[in-house]
């Protein structure tokens, strides 16, 4: 049994959902409450789910993988071709 004062937790699980743990308060784009329907709750992170922000499943028939490609460090002139450089996504840029 989970004690309620514990902090919540969030695990990822390999090619699969984020699973919370614990007392959270889920709110949409628009900061309205989002009902949890479960004291666990599976968030979706493969963007395949029908019923998100929650896992429905799906992630197993899309064949979603949370394994990253080799990639060039970070920083390099490399990891930006693609992108334009982290500066032109900047609020400050
Ligand atoms: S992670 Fe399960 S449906 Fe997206």
């Amino acid at each position: 049994m989970r004690n309620d004062d514990a902090p919540a937790t969030i695990t990822a699980y390999p090619n699969g959902p984020l699973i919370v743990r614990g007392r959270v308060r889920f709110v949409d784009e628009h900061g309205a409450s989002v009902e949890q329907p479960r004291a666990t709750a599976a968030l979706c992170r493969c963007g395949m789910s029908a019923i998100k922000p929650w896992c429905d499943g799906t992630h197993k028939l899309s064949g979603f993988t949370t394994e990253t490609p080799d990639r060039e460090p970070a920083g390099s002139d490399e990891a930006h071709d693609e992108c334009g450089g982290c500066e032109a996504d900047s609020p400050d840029a």
